[in-house]
C-alpha cells in the first residue's frame, strides 16, 4: 500500500491544525461520495475500478489483442485528460508494444518527427476525444486518416478505434456514419478523471500493461480512502493547512525521470480542478536531482510559497553498483560497491531536510514498487485527494470554464 511519510513536514502543520482541518476533510468526503456538491454529476470515476467486471472491459481486451496482431504500433490521438494518463503509465511502466502520442499540441515539427519515426510501420489509431470537437486531436486525426486512406482505401476504418461520448459530438457522428469500432467515455466522468476508463485502459492494454493489476490497485485504495485518517484524507488536510499559511505552490518532486509524465498528469488534475474562482494551489513538478541544478536555488531561498510532495519508489526495478578503481581519482572512493539507488535515497533525504530548513515543508508518498498495482493506487489516490481538496477550497473540482477563453480567441483568429 502507498503510505505517507510526514517526517520532513516540520512544525507548520501542528496536531491541532491538522485535527481541525480533518473535520473539513470529512465534510468534503461526504459531499464527494454523495455526489451532492457542485459538479456532483461527474463523480462516476469513484466507481471506475469496477469496470473490470464489465462486458466493455472484455471487449477492450479483444480490441487490444486485435491491434497487437494487426499493427506494428498504436498512435493515440488526444490531448489533456484524453492522453496524459496513458502517457504517465507508459513512461512509468514497461510496455512491450510501441505506443506513440499525437494531437497533444499543434507543432508541425513534432508531427513530422513522429511520422518519420513511424515510417512504413503498420499504424493503428486510437482517436480519443470526449467532446469530439477539440482542435489539436481533430487536426492530427486528419493527417493520420489521410495516411490510412492512402494505404487501405475504403478499409481505412479497420485501422481506427475511437473513444468518445456515447451519443453526441462530431466524433460520435463520424464513428457511427463510418461504422468504426468505438468505446465510450462515461457521461459522469470528466477528461482528467478518466484514466481508469477506456480512455486510459485501451492504450495500456495494447501496450501490454497489466490493467487487471492496475484496477486492483485502484480498488484497494478506494477502500482505504474512505477510512478516517486515511493517507488520502491526511494528504488533503496537510496541503490545505499549508495553503492557508500562504504555501500557494505545490511541487511534486521525484527522483526518477520515469515519473515525469505522471507529474504532468497530476499537474493537469490539480491545476484544472482547483484553479478557479481565485483559488487553488499551483501544481509544479521537478525531477531531482537533475532540477536541483536548476530550480534548487529558488526552492531553497526564493519566494517562500512552496510546499513539496516527494514521490518515492522504495524498491527500484534495477540498480547499478558503483565501480571500484585502484586510485581514488575523483575522491568518491567511499562510495565504491554501493548501489546507486542508495546514493539517490541519501540525496532525497538530504534535500528534504535542506528544503525544510529553508522553509519548504515536505511530505513523502512512499510507493513500494514501480508496477501497475501501485500505479493504480496512485491514480485513484490523487483523484480522491483532488476531489476532496476542490470541495475544501469551495470550488467545483469537475469543471474547467477557464479553458474556453483561449479557445474562443484561437478560433476567432483561425476563422478570420
Ligand atoms: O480534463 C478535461 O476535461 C480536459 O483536459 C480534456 O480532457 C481535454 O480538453 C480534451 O478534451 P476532449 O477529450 O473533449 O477532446
Amino acid at each position: 500500500m502507498i503510505t505517507l511519510d510526514r517526517e520532513y513536514l516540520g512544525e507548520s502543520v501542528t496536531d491541532g491544525a491538522l485535527a481541525s482541518m480533518m473535520e473539513e476533510v470529512e465534510e468534503a468526503a461526504a459531499t464527494l461520495e454523495s455526489g451532492t456538491g457542485e459538479g456532483g454529476e461527474f463523480v462516476g470515476w469513484l466507481h471506475l475500478p469496477d469496470i473490470h467486471d464489465s462486458e466493455e472491459y472484455e471487449r477492450m481486451k479483444e480490441a487490444s489483442a486485435r491491434i497487437r496482431s494487426q499493427a506494428d504500433c498504436l498512435v493515440v490521438i488526444g490531448i489533456g485528460g484524453s492522453y496524459l494518463g496513458a502517457r504517465a503509465a507508459l513512461d512509468f511502466l514497461d510496455g512491450d508494444f510501441p505506443v506513440f502520442f499525437a494531437g497533444k499540441d499543434l507543432s508541425p515539427h513534432y508531427l513530422n518527427r513522429l511520422l518519420g519515426e513511424i515510417g512504413d510501420r503498420k499504424v493503428f489509431v486510437n482517436y480519443i476525444s470526449k467532446s469530439g470537437g477539440t482542435l489539436e486531436p481533430a487536426l492530427a486525426f486528419r493527417v493520420f486518416r489521410q495516411m490510412l486512406e492512402e494505404r487501405y482505401g475504403p478499409d481505412w476504418t479497420d485501422w481506427v478505434i475511437t473513444t468518445t461520448d456515447g451519443e453526441k459530438g462530431k466524433l460520435r457522428d463520424l464513428t457511427d456514419r463510418e461504422g468504426i469500432e468505438s468505446f465510450t467515455v462515461p457521461d459522469d466522468v470528466g477528461g482528467r478523471y478518466s484514466v481508469l476508463s477506456p480512455v486510459g485502459l485501451l492504450p495500456l492494454m495494447t501496450a501490454g500493461v497489466d490493467t487487471d493489476r492496475l484496477l486492483q490497485g485502484a480498488l484497494k485504495v478506494r477502500e482505504d480512502c474512505r477510512q478516517e485518517q486515511s493517507a488520502a484524507k491526511v494528504y488533503a488536510a496537510v496541503r490545505n493547512v499549508l495553503y492557508r499559511q500562504g504555501k500557494s505552490v505545490e511541487i511534486l518532486a521525484s527522483y526518477d525521470p520515469s515519473l515525469g509524465s505522471l507529474a504532468e498528469w497530476w499537474k493537469q488534475l490539480f491545476g484544472e480542478s482547483e484553479g478557479k474562482d481565485g483559488q487553488g494551489i499551483f501544481p509544479a513538478s521537478t525531477i531531482f536531482t537533475t532540477d536541483l541544478h536548476s530550480l534548487g536555488q529558488f526552492i531553497q531561498e526564493g519566494s517562500r510559497i512552496f510546499m513539496e510532495t516527494v514521490l518515492w519508489i522504495e524498491d527500484d526495478k534495477t540498480d547499478v553498483t558503483i565501480p571500484s578503481y585502484g586510485e581514488d581519482y575523483d575522491g568518491l572512493g567511499y562510495l565504491e560497491e554501493k548501489p546507486l539507488s542508495w546514493v539517490n535515497e541519501m540525496a532525497c533525504l538530504g534535500t528534504m531536510a535542506a528544503h525544510l530548513e529553508g522553509g519548504t515543508p515536505n511530505l513523502r508518498i512512499l510507493v513500494p514498487k514501480a508496477n501497475a498495482y501501485y500505479l493504480g493506487q496512485l491514480f485513484y489516490f490523487f483523484m480522491y485527494v483532488c476531489g476532496l481538496s476542490g470541495y475544501m477550497q469551495k470550488v467545483n473540482p469537475f469543471n474547467q470554464p477557464g479553458v474556453e477563453a483561449y479557445k474562443t480567441n484561437v478560433f476567432n483568429l483561425l476563422k478570420r
